[in-house]
């Protein structure tokens, strides 16, 4: 039996609405199904100026833009992250300036933040690993008494809550991916949501092109000229098609996203009782989407053997990201700060299991049996 490590999600409604935009001859001017998503997370995640963009880069990338981050400012983020983060900042000219994580979670540890802070700090990046949020309630404090500003890249966590918030709405900026490797997905695109509403007229200059054309639309000016830097960050109606299906099944996709991630973790739990292997830890009011489910090995070597393994089985397991700090570009983009308890030993040893929408019960329990017969573990 052949594992592949993700599918796209398709729940059966895309192809109509994908339709619907192809044959209506003004659907890509009045953009419907782009404000049907828009509105999705103003009503379903209280997110009252979302916007989509063509990937949670583009959006990353706009927050930066929105935030006026320039050279000599630092922005201080976790070094166990994707590059598109660190990227955003050093196209500003700006540093990145890598904090460690916690071993639990993987993600950036609160306690070790405001050690970190210069004069020169503008922000605090945070990312929500595996759609589990960061600890907010420590970083909001951070931010608040420093004055900066918190970009949460949320790329993993549509859907996810902690406590009655959704993810995506503790940061001044949130930023969200739909992606083809995402439980919600229009093959490539992305979201974007401007929490601190003083940001907003900022945002909108860059988002569209860097002129004040929304204004020239909504008849609040009478031309529109460049006005700052800008791109062409919206989404296409077509990708929007695609989204707002998936939008409207989200409970349906990330509900067996958390069964299958339940699954994994009460069956392979007797590996961490046998100190084999350590699994995810979670706060008690936090509701993930059950993006990615994750192992740690003891360590690289142990892991690595264990992909080969799998791999000889048909089954793919992967593992994740390289630190920023020691990679090639990171050495002249950033520096890392304080002591590197965890971001490089538990990055070595996590392990992504297979994990998607239709996976079904029998390739699940095939992966978990595998697993349990690396460590010998009689699972019959
Ligand atoms: C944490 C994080 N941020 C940003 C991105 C970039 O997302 P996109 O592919 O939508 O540009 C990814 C991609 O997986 C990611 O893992």
């Amino acid at each position: 039996m052949k594992v592949p490590f993700f599918k796209t999600a398709i729940t059966g409604d895309e192809e109509q609405y994908v339709h619907q935009v192809l044959h209506d001859g003004n659907s890509f001017a009045d953009k419907n199904f782009i404000s049907k998503c828009e509105n999705w997370f103003a009503e379903n995640n209280g997110l009252k100026n979302f916007f989509l963009t063509k990937s949670c880069t583009h959006s990353l990338e706009l927050a930066a833009l929105t935030l006026g981050i320039k050279t000599g400012d630092e922005v201080i983020m976790p070094s166990f992250g994707f590059v598109a983060c660190a990227n955003a900042i050093a196209l500003r000219g700006a540093t990145c300036l890598f904090v460690d994580i916690e071993s639990t979670s993987m993600n950036i540890d609160a306690a070790k933040i405001e050690a970190a802070i210069t004069p020169k700090t503008k922000a605090i990046l945070t990312i929500n690993y595996s759609g589990v949020a960061c600890d907010y309630v420590a970083i909001k404090k951070i931010a608040h008494k420093h004055q900066l500003f918190i970009i949460e890249d949320n790329a993993h966590g549509t859907g996810a809550k902690q406590g009655e918030n959704s993810l995506g709405s503790f940061g001044d900026i949130s930023t969200f991916s739909f992606d083809h490797l995402k439980n919600i997905s229009c093959g490539q695109g992305g979201g974007i949501a401007i929490n601190n509403e003083t940001l907003l007229e900022n945002f909108f200059v860059h988002y569209e092109f860097g002129t004040n054309r929304r204004n020239f639309f909504s008849g609040k000016e009478n031309r529109y000229e460049w006005k700052n830097l800008g791109s062409n960050f919206p989404l296409s109606e077509l990708n929007a098609a695609m989204l707002y299906s998936q939008l409207e099944n989200i409970a349906k996709i990330n509900g067996r996203f958390v069964q299958l991630w339940n699954l994994y973790f009460e069956k392979l739990n007797t590996l961490q009782t046998q100190r084999k292997i350590s699994l995810p830890e979670l706060s008690i009011d936090s509701y993930h989407n059950g993006h990615c489910f994750f192992i740690k090995t003891k360590n690289e070597e142990e892991r690595n053997t264990l992909i080969l393994f799998l791999t000889a089985k048909e089954i793919s397991a992967q593992f994740h990201y390289t630190p920023l700090h020691s990679s090639e570009f990171g050495l002249t983009a950033g520096r890392f700060y304080g002591n590197d308890e965890f971001t490089s030993t538990e990055s070595k040893r996590l392990l992504r299991l297979p994990l998607y929408y239709n996976m079904t019960d029998t390739e699940i329990n095939h992966v978990i049996s595998k697993v349990l017969e690396f460590y010998e573990i009689d699972n019959r």
